[in-house]
């Protein structure tokens, strides 16, 4: 089945292009239907037009996160979804959003990904933790969301290593090459097979 997506962005958008990519290609049988940024001045707009898709900022300055979430459900009602895509979207979500997007079975249909081995290294930069930190293997996860940061039921995880060699620049090129294979994957899982969740019932509510 096509899915239809929304994609949210705050910045580069390289996550997301690898997604147009990958529907331009044939890889991934799903649509996007907006491209939403709370960033005007953000690349991913520019590239998502060049895509073809609509693409449209909402300004989160001056606004509560009340307020400017209102204003992002307003614009994501104009269309109907199938799931809700973060990518690289720094904004967190509050409850009264994510409930928008409730499945009949407990979670949200709102999907993100994020560069660590979650539970490890959420945050903002998760890259520079986990280099600083020292780990020998590092990855990334594609994951639900729920009310906190980087957490929710996890859908997949690739592995990738730090090499000696390594500066920060480096091990976060092997990481990001890692992520745009890894999201256009999971999602054309999900076009296919829906949404499959491992037991876990500390993050799945009912
Ligand atoms: C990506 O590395 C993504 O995993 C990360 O932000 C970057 C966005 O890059 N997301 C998080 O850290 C979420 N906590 P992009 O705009 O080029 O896709």
């Amino acid at each position: 089945m096509s899915i239809r997506l929304a994609i949210l962005v705050s910045g580069r958008g390289s996550n997301m292009e690898s997604i147009l990519r990958a529907i331009k290609d044939g890889e991934l049988d799903a649509k996007v239907e907006i491209v939403l940024s709370n960033n005007p001045e953000a690349l991913a707009l520019v590239t998502a037009r060049k895509y073809g898709v609509h693409a449209i900022a909402v300004d989160n300055k001056g606004l509560s996160r009340e307020e400017h979430e209102k204003r992002v459900l307003a614009e994501l009602a104009n269309y109907d979804i199938d799931l809700v895509v973060l990518a690289g979207y720094m904004r967190i979500l509050t409850s009264n959003f994510l409930q928008q997007f409730k499945h009949k079975e407990g979670y949200f249909k709102v999907i993100n990904i994020h560069p660590s081995l979650l539970p490890a290294f959420p945050g903002a930069n998760a890259y520079e933790d986990a280099f600083k930190y020292g780990v020998l293997v590092s990855g990334i996860t594609v994951h639900l969301a729920d009310e906190k940061v980087d957490h929710g039921p996890i859908l997949a995880q690739e592995t990738f290593s730090r090499l000696e060699s390594d500066t920060l620049e480096s091990f976060k090129a092997r990481g990001l090459a890692v992520e745009h294979k890894l999201y256009p994957k999971v999602l054309q899982s999900i076009a296919k097979n829906g949404i499959r969740l491992l037991p876990n019932e500390e993050l799945i509510k009912q």
